[in-house]
């Protein structure tokens, strides 16, 4: 079940979407978050087969339609037996409202469960592995973006064959501040000097998120593909392209 008017929306629109040509089977843990219960409704919708890992406390969190299973995401001896037989693996663990105060929380809980989702994935050998970064290098947030840089190098180490998103703030229901800092942002990203850093680090929305995981999901690649800013907002025209072709 979708969870909000905006997921509906999205919903609509992806209805409108060709249907991927081949179906997926996909692991995530993190699905009963801010963008995993937006995921979740979407990769159904398409025709992809769903498992959740949730911790036992949030099983009733998970949108409807997925297949639930209960494990540590700390610890992936309790869920490396529920992986197979899926293709793809998202991983969107991470500590919510992420603060400089929560530094020891990043390595305790985002840290420690990316390693554990990396090293089972590369155990198992599965095809595709999809991780939620963030967008770096950035002035603020360095405990954060540290992190997250730490996993993609072992993701690189473990040779995966991943596709890495690097967001820096979704805007969506509940988490609208930052809109207040669009004026910022466009001035940023005309003025030369500040160009750059302002495309790295833009705002993108909850629909443009779901999209470019979407299209992770449906083109799977080999080696590792770094999903930046504008490439999360280009997503949902080049999710388009990429099911014509592949049901042409
Ligand atoms: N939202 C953004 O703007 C944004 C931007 C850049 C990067 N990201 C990253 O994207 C990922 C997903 O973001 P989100 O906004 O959906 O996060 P969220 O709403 O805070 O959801 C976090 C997810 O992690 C799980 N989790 C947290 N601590 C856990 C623990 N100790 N053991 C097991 N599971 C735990 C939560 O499960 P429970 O339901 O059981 O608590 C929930 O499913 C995060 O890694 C976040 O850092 C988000």
């Amino acid at each position: 079940m979708p969870a909000s008017i905006s997921d509906i929306r999205l919903l609509l629109k992806v209805k409108k979407l060709p249907r991927c040509a081949e179906a997926r089977r996909v692991f995530i843990t993190g699905g009963t978050g801010y963008l995993g219960s937006s995921l979740i409704p979407v990769l159904l919708e398409r025709g992809h087969h769903v498992r959740g890992l949730v911790r036992p406390t949030s099983k009733r969190n998970l949108p409807g339609g997925c297949e639930v299973v209960s494990g540590d995401a700390l610890d992936a001896r309790t869920y490396q037996n529920l992986i197979r037989p899926s293709d793809t693996f998202i991983h969107l663990v991470g500590v919510s409202n992420p603060s400089p105060a929560k530094a020891a929380d990043f390595r305790a809980i985002d840290l420690v469960s990316a390693r554990e989702a990396i090293h089972a994935a590369a155990e198992l050998r599965v095809p595709h592995f999809i991780y939620l970064s963030v967008a770096h290098p950035a002035p603020v947030m360095k405990a954060y973006t540290a992190v997250r840089a730490e996993c993609e190098d072992l993701i690189r180490q473990r040779g995966l064959n991943a596709t890495v998103l690097r967001p820096w703030y979704v805007l969506g229901p509940g988490h609208r501040w930052p809109y207040a800092l669009l004026p910022v942002y466009k001035v940023a990203e005309v003025l030369p000097f500040t160009r750059q850093g302002a495309m790295r680090l833009g705002l993108v929305t909850l629909e443009q998120m779901v999209m470019a995981l979407v299209q992770a999901v449906e083109s799977p690649v080999q080696g590792l593909k770094v999903v930046d800013v504008p490439a999360i907002r280009a997503a949902q025209d080049s999710l388009a392209r990429e099911v014509t072709r592949q049901t042409a």
